[in-house]
């Protein structure tokens, strides 16, 4: 089966962009300029999506993906607002690898051309391209403040996640959960129930990579960060119990990022919250 690729990376722009972290990367993809025009192929290669192949209607589907973020003020009972969800179909994900089987396969740029060939992808194929951008994106340094690491099996994330927190601590996991079928990508949302807040010290979000196999891209960052579930329903009827985070300190954010242009804030002036793709993990502490 093969994975759709440009989904993946679809979910992970959007989070990268709604982390701060990479923001002007993840702007230049939406405008298509430099060195991330690679990254665009990825889409424009995709099998899976035929309806956004051309240039024009790429550009849309990015704008629409920016449809995540809001504001402290939008979480209360009644509210509706548009927000994109991407479809986390598992026939289409990454398969996940047991610890052991992970662990014998090379996960370093420096082996880039024997994974490569491991894997049977052309040099300059997108699969190529998306295993170049996983790795490169999981060797970068941690942004001050921010911890993070790549995991290639439940397992070791498990162990990092862990580790991050202190053994001797339980934890738990958030995720947003479509709880009908979805049919639509972006519709009209209203808050359903009161939005829970999940009272956590600290949080680690963890989201899949595009990769032939499941890698977890897992980080953390040290600022006032609130969590929330939040039941919202759809137009069509479609029920979300959503994950969401807000971040109240966004002074160290990339002026681009792209929350600050949709919400129109600027940084450090207002608190910046987003929604959680489907196929992000938030680990979260238990209290002890
Ligand atoms: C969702 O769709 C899949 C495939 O179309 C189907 O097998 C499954 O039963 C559906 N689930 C629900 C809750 O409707
Ligand atoms: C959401 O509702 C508003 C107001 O009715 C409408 O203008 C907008 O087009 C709707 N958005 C979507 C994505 O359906």
């Amino acid at each position: 089966m093969r994975p759709s690729w440009s989904l993946i990376l679809y979910a992970l722009l959007v989070l990268l962009t709604a982390q701060g972290n990479n923001a002007r990367k993840i702007i230049s993809l939406g405008n298509g300029k430099d060195n991330n025009e690679d990254l665009i192929d990825l889409y424009q290669g995709n099998e899976h999506d035929h309806d956004h192949s051309t240039s024009s209607s790429h550009m849309h589907h990015m704008d629409t993906a920016l449809n995540v973020f809001f504001t402290p003020k939008d979480l209360k009972l009644g509210k509706t607002m548009p927000i994109y969800f991407s479809k986390n179909d598992p026939s289409t994900s990454p398969r996940i690898l047991p610890r052991e089987e992970a662990a014998s396969i090379p996960f370093s740029i420096s082996k880039l051309p024997y994974l490569l060939e491991f894997f049977s992808f052309t040099q300059g194929s997108p699969q190529a391209k998306a295993i170049e951008y996983t790795l490169t994106q999981c060797e970068l340094e941690p942004i001050k403040g921010e911890v993070k690491f790549c995991a290639a099996s439940i397992e070791s994330m498990l162990d990092l996640v862990g580790a991050l927190f202190g053994s001797s601590t339980k934890f738990k996991v958030l995720t947003t959960s479509q709880l009908k079928n979805s049919t639509t990508l972006l519709q009209n949302y209203t808050v359903l129930e009161a939005p829970k807040e999940i009272l956590a010290p600290k949080m680690i979000g963890c989201h899949t990579m595009p990769y032939p196999y499941a890698v977890f891209y897992c980080h953390s960052q040290e600022s006032e960060n609130r969590l929330y579930q939040v039941l919202l329903g759809g137009e069509n009827g479609e029920r979300v119990e959503a994950a969401a985070v807000c971040h109240f300190d966004t002074s160290q954010w990339d002026p681009s990022h792209a929350a600050f242009s949709v919400l129109d804030v600027q940084p450090g002036s207002s608190p910046v919250c987003h929604f959680f793709p489907a196929d992000n993990l938030v680990w979260v502490p238990l209290p002890a």
